[in-house]
C-alpha cells in the first residue's frame, strides 16, 4: 500500500524560471519528487523571466539542469516525458501588470481542465530587491485571495538588517497571512538538521543530560572549502554574518538549545525556536570586540592549486571590507543553559568543507584512574556531523585491550551511509514537498527572522562603524584567523573538527 501523503493538484510559477536556483535546485528537486512519486497526478511548472524562451526550449533547459545536477543522475526518457507535459514558460516583465494577469489566465485554464481548484505556489527565486513588487503585484492581480490555495515561497535573504526585514515582513503582511508565507533556510531541510529534533526529543536518555550541569560547551562550526566564486557582487554587500550567521548558523542552534516542544505543530516548534532567539544575550559594543571575530581570506593553495584572495575574487572591491570568516561566543540566558557558551564559526576557503555541531560534556567529577591510564584523557563529546559526513558520534572512554588499564576515547557512530540504503533527499525536496503540503515547520516565521536580524545588529553595525585593519587575515586551506583561535582558547577550549577519514 502506498502510504505516502496525498498533494493536492498543484501550480507551480517560478519567477526566476532561468536563473541559478531554478537550475541547480528547484528543477531537480521537482523532478525527484515526481520520480518518487509525490507530486500529484495534476501539476503543472510555469517558469517565467524576461528571456524569450519557448515551452519547449525551457523544457530543454532544464532537462540539461537535470542532468547535470540531480542527485538521482540523469533523467531517464520515459520518465522525463511524462513529467516534461506539464512544463510551460512565460516570458515576463515582473513589473508589468499584464504578466500577473496572464497567470491568472493560465491558472483557470488548469483549474478548468482538472474541474478542481489547484493550489498555486508562487516561488521567488529572483533577487530580493524583486520581492516587493512582486508580492504586490500579485496581490494586486488578486492571486493570492485565497489563503488555503496560494502560497507565495520567498528565497534568502529576508532582509539585509533589521530595519529591512521589518519592512519585507510589513509589506507582505499586508498582502498574505502569515500561513501563506514560505521564507526558506535551506538548512532547515536538511536530512540531518531534521534529525537532530529527533534525536532529542525521540529518545529518553538525551534529556537529563541536555542542560548546563552536565554540557560544559557547544560548538557550532559551518566551514566550506570554496570561496565566493562568482558571487562577488552579492557577497560583497553580504559577508559571512549576514550570509550563514544570521539564518543557518542560528537555526541550527535553535535546535540544540530549545525546549521540548508539546507536539510536532508547526507553530509549537516555531514558538519554540523564537523562545531561544529571544534569550540570547544581546550584545553591548564591548562584547562584540570580546566575543566576535572577523577574518578575510587571503590568496593560497586549496588542493594543488594557487587560488586568489577574497579581495581579488571578481566584482569584490580591492580594499574590500567584507568578512569571509566569523566566530563569535553566545550565551543563552535562561534555567537550562545559563553559563553555556555556544561558539559558532563559520568561514569561506577554509581547510575542510564540514558543518558539524559538538556537544562537550562535563568531565567526571573525581578521576579514579591513575595518572597514567589518563594520558589521553578525553571529555564525552557528541558530534552532530551534518554534512558531508552525515553521522551522530558520542565519543567515551575505553579501556584499552591489554594487561595494563590504559584509557582512551573511541567512537559509537550512527551514521547514515551504513544504516539506511536509501539516498537521504536533498533540502529543496522536502522544503518543496512541505509547502505543497501546508506545512510550515521548516519555514521562518516572520517573528524568527526579526529576532535573528536584533541578535546580529550590533555585531553588523559595530564591524561596519569600525573597519578591519588587518585583512586579510587568513590564508586559503587554513581554519581561519589566529584570533578565533584566541577566542575560544580564552576559556579553555579549542575548535573541533571532524578529520576527513571520520576518525576523530
Ligand atoms: C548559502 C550561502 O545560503 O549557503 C552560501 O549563501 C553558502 O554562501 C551556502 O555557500 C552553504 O550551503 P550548503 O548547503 O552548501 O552548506
Amino acid at each position: 500500500m502506498d502510504s505516502k501523503i496525498k498533494t493536492q493538484p498543484t501550480i507551480f510559477v517560478i519567477f526566476g524560471g532561468t536563473g541559478d536556483l531554478t537550475s541547480r535546485k528547484i528543477a531537480p528537486a521537482l523532478y525527484n519528487l515526481f520520480l518518487d512519486g509525490w507530486l500529484p497526478d495534476q501539476f503543472s511548472i510555469i517558469g517565467t523571466g524576461r528571456t524569450q524562451l519557448t515551452d519547449d526550449q525551457f523544457r530543454e533547459n532544464l532537462l540539461n539542469d537535470i542532468n547535470q545536477f540531480s542527485r538521482s543522475g540523469k533523467a531517464v526518457k520515459a520518465k522525463w516525458d511524462e513529467f516534461s507535459q506539464n512544463i510551460y514558460y512565460q516570458v515576463s516583465d515582473v513589473k508589468d501588470s499584464e504578466t500577473y494577469k496572464e497567470f491568472g489566465k493560465r491558472v483557470e485554464k488548469h483549474n478548468t481542465d482538472w474541474k478542481t481548484k489547484a493550489n498555486v505556489i508562487y516561488y521567488l527565486a529572483v533577487s530580493p530587491n524583486l520581492f516587493p513588487i512582486i508580492a504586490s503585484n500579485i496581490s494586486k492581480a488578486k492571486l493570492a485571495e485565497d489563503p488555503l490555495k496560494t502560497r507565495i515561497v520567498i528565497e534568502k535573504p529576508f532582509g539585509h538588517d533589521l530595519e529591512s526585514a521589518k519592512e519585507l515582513n510589513k509589506l507582505l503582511s499586508g498582502i498574505f497571512d502569515e500561513c501563506q508565507i514560505y521564507r526558506i533556510d535551506h538548512y532547515l531541510g536538511k536530512e540531518t538538521v531534521q534529525n537532530i529534533m529527533a534525536f532529542r526529543f525521540a529518545n529518553s536518555i538525551l534529556e537529563p543530560l541536555w542542560n548546563r550541569n552536565y554540557i560544559e560547551h557547544v560548538q557550532i562550526s559551518v566551514t566550506e572549502q570554496l570561496g565566493v566564486e562568482d558571487r562577488g557582487d552579492y557577497y560583497e554587500g553580504a559577508g559571512a554574518l549576514r550570509d550563514m550567521i544570521q539564518n543557518h548558523l542560528l537555526q541550527l542552534l535553535c535546535f540544540i538549545a530549545m525546549e521540548p516542544p508539546t507536539s510536532f505543530n508547526a507553530d509549537e516548534i516555531r514558538n519554540r525556536k523564537v523562545d531561544v532567539l529571544r534569550a540570547m544575550r544581546k550584545f553591548s559594543p564591548d562584547d562584540v570586540r570580546n566575543s566576535a571575530v572577523r577574518g578575510q581570506y587571503g590568496k593560497g593553495w586549496m588542493q594543488g592549486k594557487e587560488v586568489p584572495g577574497y579581495r581579488e575574487e571578481q566584482k569584490v572591491a580591492p580594499d574590500s571590507n567584507t568578512e569571509t570568516f566569523a566566530a563569535i561566543k553566545f550565551f543563552v540566558d535562561n534555567w537550562r543553559w545559563q553559563g553555556v557558551p555556544f561558539y559558532m564559526r563559520t568561514g569561506k576557503r577554509m581547510h575542510q568543507t564540514a558543518s558539524i555541531i559538538t556537544i562537550e560534556f562535563k568531565d567526571v567529577p573525581h578521576l579514579v584512574f591513575p595518572t597514567e591510564a589518563a594520558e589521553s584523557w578525553q571529555q564525552n563529546r557528541l558530534i552532530i556531523s551534518i554534512q558531508p559526513e552525515m553521522s551522530i558520534r558520542l565519543q567515551v572512554q575505553a579501556k584499552r585491550p591489554g594487561l595494563d588499564m590504559v584509557l582512551n576515547a573511541v567512537d559509537m557512530v550512527f551514521d547514515y551511509k551504513g544504516t539506511y540504503n536509501s539516498p537521504a533527499p536533498e533540502a529543496y525536496e522536502t522544503l518543496l514537498l512541505d509547502t505543497m503540503l501546508g506545512d510550515q515547520t521548516l519555514f521562518m516565521r516572520g517573528d524568527q527572522v526579526e529576532a535573528a536580524w536584533e541578535l546580529i545588529m550590533p555585531i553588523l553595525s559595530t564591524w561596519q562603524a569600525k573597519k578591519s585593519l588587518n585583512f586579510p587575515n587568513y590564508s586559503a586551506d587554513s581554519w581561519g584567523p589566529e584570533i578565533a583561535e584566541a577566542l575560544i582558547a580564552r576559556d579553555g577550549f579549542h575548535w573541533f573538527s571532524l578529520p576527513a577519514n571520520g576518525k576523530k
